[in-house]
């Protein structure tokens, strides 16, 4: 059974859940609070359990869904890391199934440790003694880190019109009660939450409980953790990959994507967290971009709303985790590119072989950055792997390249069939 510490169960269910300003607040008084002399541990652990029961369950039920056939499952499938199970670039949600997304649905696991969304993110002494560098923005949940917690970005998707498109908080509360209000009601005994639409607190916190489930989401049970326990050895082109994807000159991925563990966790989660922009092609098949004057511009927009009068911030997209990568069938926030290799690629070849990645104009020159305008190409980084100009060599050949996704594939969960699970 996993071990949790006292504060993250004690966080779990007491916290004062509120929610984004406008669209609506549910303001809980949650039951027990850490000083309250009766606030048993085991007690409070019993709730926990019983809520991450009915989360899992809330989590694959398309009833909680206007058109009664979309679940969380439906885009974040459990049995691929909580990504989709199809290839489609963004998914189609709505009332009739009909409505395209805008982004590619991210895989949920290893959310664990993420910062909430800051701005200016320092490392914390113990990471970077004598006190870090400004790493810029950094944390938060979906692509470009708007929300902070599960609770709260659960709500995302139980009401955008293009996925689960409820109408509203009491239609939702209605459809929840129907269908789990008993049942959580019996598990809850007298913790139900106070105040308007209880049943969508629970459940919202249910599903928040479930997404903090170690053995699914964080199990750090791939081939490359029993490496690094000393339990498996990596084959010669895994290595070779893993070496690529470390030097500084090479593939230097694991400068966003960190390979090793920060001292004070047991194993890394292979992202920092940070927004970038990487300047990656228009994707056409995306509905929305048929408006030529339409881009979505991550961390200042139009998804997010607070940082728009921020330019140094368009174009910038959160670094995803690369464990269970090898599962996904499209790839980054726009899912342009349909296999791992060719995320590799587009790396070492975005600058020196652009006319592979970018259509041409009708005066035959390359349409680069397609997908950010030109005011905003400052933003994109241009430290190794990318760089170099047309013709120049790629900082992977196509065999390094091989290697590179060969060590990508040992981070899928599901190696070792018992994992210990790490102490975070
Ligand atoms: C129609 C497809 C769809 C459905 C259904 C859906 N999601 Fe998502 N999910 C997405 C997309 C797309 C994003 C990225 C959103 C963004 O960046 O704006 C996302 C992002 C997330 C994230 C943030 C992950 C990260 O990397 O920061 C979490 C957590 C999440 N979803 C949980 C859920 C839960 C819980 C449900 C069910 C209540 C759900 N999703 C239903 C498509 C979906
Ligand atoms: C400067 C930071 C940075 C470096 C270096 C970097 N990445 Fe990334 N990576 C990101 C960001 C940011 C994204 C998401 C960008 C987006 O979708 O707009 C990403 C996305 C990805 C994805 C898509 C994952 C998904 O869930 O869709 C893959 C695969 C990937 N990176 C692999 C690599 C590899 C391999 C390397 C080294 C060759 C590398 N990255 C180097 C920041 C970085």
């Amino acid at each position: 059974m996993a071990r949790f510490r006292t504060a993250q169960v004690a966080g779990a269910l007491a916290a004062v859940l509120t929610f984004a300003p406008g669209a609506f607040a549910l303001e809980g008084q949650n039951p027990g609070d850490a000083d309250d002399p009766t606030f048993s541990r085991a007690t409070i652990y019993r709730q926990v359990e019983k809520l991450r029961v009915l989360g899992r369950r809330m989590f694959r039920d398309p009833a909680l869904s206007a058109s009664g056939k979309m679940s969380c499952a439906s885009c974040h499938d459990p049995s691929r890391g909580f990504s989709p199970a199809n290839a489609a670039s963004v998914q189609l949600g709505g009332v009739d199934l009909d409505r395209p997304g805008l982004r590619a649905p991210p895989s949920l696991c290893y959310k664990q440790g993420a910062p909430p969304f800051s701005r200016h993110f320092y490392e914390s002494e113990e990471e970077s003694p004598g006190g870090g560098v400004d790493a810029g923005p950094t944390g938060g949940l979906t692509w470009d880190g708007r929300v902070d917690a599960a609770s709260q970005q659960a709500l995302i998707p139980l009401f955008s019109p293009f996925e689960m498109a409820n109408k509203n908080a009491s239609a939702l509360n209605a459809l929840i009660e129907a269908n789990y209000g008993a049942t959580l009601r019996k598990a809850l005994t007298d913790w139900m939450p106070q105040g308007p639409h209880p049943a969508l607190q629970a459940a919202v916190k249910a599903l928040q409980i479930y997404q903090e489930t170690p053995q699914e989401f964080f199990a750090y049970s791939s081939k490359y953790d029993a490496y690094l326990g000393g339990a498996a050895a990596l084959s010669d082109q895994e290595k070779r990959g893993l070496d690529l994807f470390n030097d500084e000159k090479k593939g230097n991925c694991a400068s966003c994507h960190i390979s090793l563990a920060p001292k004070t966790a047991t194993r890394p989660r292979f992202t920092d967290d940070g927004l970038v922009a990487l300047g990656l092609p228009r994707n056409r098949e995306i509905a929305a971009n048929a408006d030529p004057a339409f881009y979505d511009l991550g961390l200042c927009g139009p998804e997010r709303t607070d940082l728009k009068d921020h330019p140094e911030y368009c174009g910038l997209f959160k670094a995803p985790t690369l464990r269970n990568v090898a599962l996904r069938k499209a790839f980054f926030h726009n899912g342009v590119i349909h296999d791992l290799r060719g995320a590799v690629a587009f790396y070492v070849e975005r600058d020196v072989k652009p006319e592979k990645w970018y259509p041409r104009r009708a005066d035959g020159s390359i349409d680069k950055f397609d997908d950010l305008p030109p005011q905003y190409w400052d933003n994109v980084n241009m430290e190794p792997p990318f760089g170099g100009k047309p013709g120049d060599a790629p900082a992977l050949n196509d065999a390094e390249i091989d290697d590179v996704v060969a060590f990508l594939e040992t981070l899928t969960d599901g190696y070792i069939s018992n994992p210990r699970i790490g102490r975070r």
